[in-house]
Formats: C-alpha cells, sequence, structure tokens
C-alpha cells in the first residue's frame, strides 16, 4: 500500500483538485485508491458527492476503533473510495500530538490488503498533523504555483524537514501555470534547475478544473479529452514510475 500527500503550507495552490484527479488516473489504471479528505474544509468530500462526516467520530478513528465498513465510503467513481473529512478534523491535531510517528499509516493497517495507493489531502498547515503526514507517506507532492514566493514557501517546507531531521521525499510539480506570462515560464525554468526531484509534467491554470467543483467530480469524468485531463494522465504516470 502506498501513500501519498498532496502537501503545502499554502492554500489554494492546487492540493484538492491534485488529489482528486490524481486519485482518478490511477482509479482508471486498475489501482484501488483510498483518499482521505484531511482538510476540515472537505472540498475532496464535495467532488466526490459525500457527506463530510466521519462516522462514528475522529477520535475512535485515531484510536484504531473505528469500524472501517462505516467510515470508509464508497463513491460515485469506479476504484475510489473515500475516508470522508468533518469539521471535527481539526480535533485530529490534538489527537495525533499524543500518537507516534506514522500513525496515520498505523490506523489504516486494518484495510491495508484492500488498496495499492492511499492519497492524503491535507490541509495547509504545519502541525502535529502534517508531522504525522510527513513520517507516513512514501513521498510528499507539493503543487507550486509558478511566483517568486511559491519558490520561498518550497525553501522553508525543505528547512522544516531538514530542522526536524525528518527524511520525506518531497516532490514538488507545477500547477496552476500560464505559458503566455513570461514570468511563469521565468520561474518555470528556475524551479526545475533548482529542484532536480521536480516532477516534470506542468498543470495548466484551466477552466475545466474550476468546472469540478459544479460537476462534483475528477475532470476525467466530464472532460476526458481536455489538456487538463491529460497532464494530470502525464503526472500520475510520472509517479507511477517514481513509486515504481
Ligand atoms: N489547474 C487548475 N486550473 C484552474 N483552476 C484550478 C486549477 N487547480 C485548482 N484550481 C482552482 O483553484 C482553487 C484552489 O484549488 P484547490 O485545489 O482547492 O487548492 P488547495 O486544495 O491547495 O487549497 C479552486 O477554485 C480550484 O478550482
Ligand atoms: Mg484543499
Amino acid at each position: 500500500m502506498r501513500m501519498l500527500a498532496l502537501y503545502s503550507i499554502k492554500g489554494g495552490v492546487g492540493k484538492t483538485a491534485s488529489a482528486v484527479n490524481l486519485a482518478a488516473q490511477a482509479a482508471r489504471a486498475g489501482y484501488r485508491v483510498l483518499l482521505w479528505d484531511l482538510d476540515p474544509q472537505a472540498a475532496t468530500s464535495f467532488y466526490l458527492r459525500t457527506k463530510p462526516k466521519v462516522r462514528g467520530g475522529v477520535e475512535k478513528l485515531v484510536k484504531g476503533k473505528a469500524s472501517f465498513d462505516k467510515v470508509i465510503r464508497a463513491t460515485q467513481m469506479e476504484n475510489i473510495d473515500l475516508l470522508p473529512a468533518a469539521l471535527a478534523s481539526r480535533e485530529m491535531d490534538r489527537l495525533l500530538a499524543k500518537r507516534g510517528n506514522s500513525h496515520l499509516r498505523q490506523i489504516l493497517k486494518p484495510v491495508r490488503d484492500d488498496y495499492d495507493l492511499v492519497i492524503l489531502d491535507c490541509p495547509p498547515s504545519l502541525s502535529h498533523l502534517s508531522e504525522n503526514i510527513f513520517s507516513s507517506v512514501d513521498a510528499l507532492l507539493v503543487p507550486v504555483v509558478p511566483t517568486t514566493l511559491s519558490l520561498r514557501t518550497l525553501e522553508q517546507l525543505r528547512d522544516f524537514l531538514d530542522d526536524r531531521d525528518q527524511d520525506c521525499t518531497f516532490w514538488p510539480f507545477i500547477t496552476l501555470a500560464d505559458r503566455r506570462r513570461k514570468l511563469h515560464c521565468e520561474v518555470i525554468d528556475t524551479m526545475q534547475a533548482q529542484w532536480p526531484l521536480m516532477l516534470s509534467t506542468v498543470i495548466p491554470s484551466a477552466s475545466v478544473v474550476e468546472r469540478m467543483g459544479l460537476e462534483r467530480a475528477p475532470v476525467h469524468a466530464f472532460a476526458p479529452r481536455s489538456v487538463a485531463a491529460r497532464n494530470y494522465q502525464a503526472l500520475w504516470h510520472e509517479l507511477d514510475q517514481r513509486l515504481g
């Protein structure tokens, strides 16, 4: 069971859109995918038409006492199940503070044979939750909007991980790119030079991605031939190869 997290300290950079679209592409490739919505704002749960509620409560889940056949929900998408978010997910941070490293992975132990891939959609924070994410996943996927400030955000994240000796693999990739903007192109070039582990697929800014909120589905479900759908597919292929 591989675990990936869409993570950034910044909000509005495409974590949720990427989590849902990458899950859709992995599912199309035949992977059994579990999407875990860790953001109390519950946008992933919304896109997958699922009530933002953790049945039985977050505390039970963290203590390993949840019954997964109730907590995990099937979605309208074949091969994608969802562990929804809840406002109560804010409690998660407090509860995880008392737990050891990799506890998020521990929580999923009872279902580890049911899924090939777990994708975490994370809130934009540095917290006990995020530290637990760092120790649980095979890699962090960090969406970066090509602006100069985003470069700083990446450096801050790298420094944070270094300071804590947390050797968490992290793979940045570019989202919301507009190739018509000279600055975007320049920043993309700089990033690719400075961050050798950067994924090479660039996700463009595209109105079909915004339409996900109306369709409540991954892009591939309603615009399979769009440039964005093809880019998410390419990004997934690249990840699949790295995961080996
Ligand atoms: N590639 C994209 N092209 C156009 N709009 C996008 C793209 N990715 C995300 N968005 C939009 O940007 C906003 C923030 O994206 P979201 O995935 O929710 O970010 P985050 O989860 O990092 O806060 C949303 O309104 C979403 O529809
Ligand atoms: Mg989000």
